[in-house]
């Protein structure tokens, strides 16, 4: 089929005028069409509102103080209690039997965990991690498959005033021992293992050759979770069932400053060395509360929610986690990867649940497309009443199939945009108000301000095209970057003057103001919805013997929106050794940061396209990646570079 064949049946199943909200949702809906109104007429206000659904022990004086941007404070001198006002406050309220978590783990076994259970949990690991002598204020590396009791750790160290610091199951010894380095973390929780396509797959291994290379962890609480044997480390490792299990349920909780730090979450910015984004307490749970209650329009007492993501990513931080158990949800945590036992997992988890709202990225859309609308046809979906997506621009066509196939023609899809930088939603439709257009996440969530400029900062004109700013400071923001506020001006705060965040994507506008995402516009790739750094993947590469220098481009990809392909220049003593040389090369990513930053493509090339400054071309390199016709070339020092590259290249991989 020709692209305009596709993009004229796209066209035709696109109603005019978009999708309007469904009427009985929009007359029940938590949020009505006023909202944004009230929430430009007093923005701070509106989100001192917003605190208030929350418990504080003690009222904030000073809702916001921007007066040294771009170090915001929000709630100034109030005090709560973040795990307190996710979990006991619901129990004190009666709703102890509340389902908070129906998990799943892969290989089928299930546990229900009610809000009163879950209570005890909190403040028995509290309690552990205080024997660890953890004080309020230090670090914590959870390293956690999606076990419940990476939501309990979590909680346990908010509870008792403690940074946690989640690095995501699929990454590498070195990622983490970087990460456990730079936030020095005294204590690291793990498992054995976790089950991920049908088989078990260690951790512990990792955290042990990770302790090799960093100093000053003296704990490792370790779960059972697969039964896999491992090496003990006498004195510094606990087994959770040891320590934790038998330890009392009764922990009388502090009130923490709304300033207070609750986590870091490393991400890939430009340069090899990830960012620790720092999360504080008051504002973020209370803009997580909100956005959860008013963008999937949450009923406590009748929804089932799923957010199918990895409690090791923000999402999953705010999402299966703080959003949520703020708001005493009812939400669904699977453990394990779609396509276990069987490509259907999914909906029968949605029927068996009867889940009310599902929220996912839309790589697993495409890769559910993929697979074939049969697929989910075979269960009962009838329960769903809401969708949502995140992690990356959805592209109608995925949009519509995700409305149809999943969504049954009848319920709303929430694009939502935003960052590990944000910690919540910022740029979305509400359910009960937006009329969905496919494709563009639409207008900033109400108290937020944004807008698309130009490279001088101007707001642009409706149908162009520049880059989207955050030009007020909202309550989830990052309060820094883990030990470098430099850093944090530079990245976020420089590009446009003060006060004005720089998100790092480009954007659109159309007639109506809605707002379109169009991707990164720096160095760093999407690739399912995860971020990873082009340099970080270099120097990886480099960091192999036989390679003298690397460049790394993120190509379109169909189903994992880019994929990562690689040119890379061998070391004159080193021997081309065909696949061989590039599986090994694969494998030395892999081991550097995790499976997720493994190439899609490793080209061995004899040159790199540069300008005549010695800055790669990486844009040429894009146009090859993905077999377009090369860009202009007329600033490259030697254009022969390129022909020589084409010639080398293998034709590139189809999509299977
Ligand atoms: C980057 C942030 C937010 C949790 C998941 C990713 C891209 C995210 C959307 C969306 C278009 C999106 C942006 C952003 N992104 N959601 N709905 N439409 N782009 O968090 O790893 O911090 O990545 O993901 O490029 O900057 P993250």
């Amino acid at each position: 089929m020709s692209e305009t064949t596709d993009e004229q049946s796209l066209a035709s199943r696109l109603p005019e005028g978009g999708f309007p909200p469904p009427p009985e949702l929009a007359a029940q809906a938590n949020v009505g069409p006023d909202v944004y109104e009230r929430a430009d007429a007093d923005r701070v206000g509106f989100w001192e509102e917003q605190a208030r659904r929350l418990d504080w022990v003690e009222p904030w004086d000073q809702a916001l103080d921007w007066s040294n941007p771009p170090f915001a404070k929000w709630f100034v001198g109030g005090k709560l209690n973040v795990a307190v006002n996710c979990v006991d406050r619901h129990v004190d309220a009666g709703h102890g039997d509340q389902v908070a978590y129906h998990w799943i783990g892969e290989p089928g076994d299930t546990r229900t965990i009610t809000y009163a259970e879950l209570k005890d949990e909190v403040c028995r690991a509290a309690n552990a991690l205080i024997e660890l002598g953890v004080q309020a204020g230090d670090r914590v590396a959870i390293y956690l498959p999606m076990i419940p009791e990476a939501v309990i750790s979590m909680l346990a160290c908010a509870r008792i005033g403690a940074v946690h610091m989640v690095v995501f199951g699929g990454f590498s010894p070195d990622a983490l021992a970087s990460r456990i380095t730079d936030a020095d973390a005294k204590v690291v929780i793990t498992a054995d293992g976790g089950y991920r396509r049908g088989a078990p797959s260690a951790l512990k291994p990792n955290v042990d050759e990770a302790l090799t290379k960093t100093e000053g962890v003296r704990s490792v609480l370790v779960v059972k979770r697969t039964e896999q044997d491992v090496e003990w480390t006498e004195g510094r490792d606990v087994w959770w069932h040891d320590l934790v299990t038998g330890q009392s349920t009764e922990h009388e909780a502090e009130a923490f400053d709304a300033e207070h730090p609750l986590y870091i979450m490393y991400t890939s910015g430009t340069t090899a060395k990830p960012k620790g984004i720092l999360h504080t307490s008051g504002g973020y749970l209370t803009q997580v509360a909100y956005s959860h209650w008013a963008v999937f329009d949450i009923k406590p007492d009748t929804d089932v929610f799923w957010t199918a993501a990895d409690v090791g990513w923000v999402t999953g931080h705010s999402y299966i986690v703080y959003g949520p158990l703020a708001n005493r949800a009812t939400s669904v945590m699977y453990e394990g990867t779609p396509e276990t036992p069987h490509r259907g997992r999914w909906w029968e988890i949605i029927q068996e649940y009867k889940v009310t709202i599902l929220y996912t990225a839309p790589t697993t859309i495409r890769t559910f497309m993929k697979w074939g609308p049969e697929v989910p046809a075979g269960f009962d979906l009838s329960s769903l009443r809401l969708l949502g997506s995140v992690g990356e621009p959805i592209n109608p066509e995925a949009w519509l199939w995700y409305h149809e196939h999943i969504g049954g023609g009848r319920c709303p899809i929430m694009d939502t945009w935003w960052q590990t930088e944000t910690g919540a939603h910022m740029i979305t439709p509400l359910p009960g108000v937006t009329t969905l257009k496919p494709g563009s996440a639409q207008r900033p969530l109400p108290g937020i301000a944004a807008s698309v400029v130009d490279e001088e900062g101007k707001p642009i004109e409706p149908g162009a095209t520049g880059y989207l700013v955050l030009t007020e400071p909202w309550p989830a923001m990052l309060r820094t970057i883990w030990g470098d506020d430099e850093r944090y001006k530079d990245t976020y705060w420089s590009r446009y003057g003060e006060g004005v965040y720089f998100a790092g994507d480009g954007a659109k506008l159309d007639e109506d103001g809605d707002i379109w995402l169009l991707g990164r516009v720096d160095d760093v790739m999407n690739v399912s919805g995860h971020r990873i750094s082009t340099t970080e993947v270099e120097s990886a590469l480099v960091s192999h013997p036989t390679v003298a220098e690397a460049a790394v481009v993120g190509a379109t990809d169909a189903t994992t929106g880019q994929g990562i392909v690689a040119f890379v220049i061998l070391r004159g003593d080193a021997v081309d050794s065909g696949e061989e040389l590039v599986k090994t090369l694969r494998l030395h990513v892999r081991k550097e940061i995790g499976p997720i930053a493994s190439p899609r493509q490793i080209m061995v090339v004899a040159e790199l396209p540069k300008t005549r400054s010695g800055k790669i071309m990486r844009r040429l390199l894009r146009d090859i990646a993905e077999n377009r016709e090369l860009g202009d070339v007329t600033t490259l020092t030697d254009s022969s570079v390129m022909d020589l590259i084409s010639s080398k290249l293998p034709a590139a991989p189809s999509e299977d």
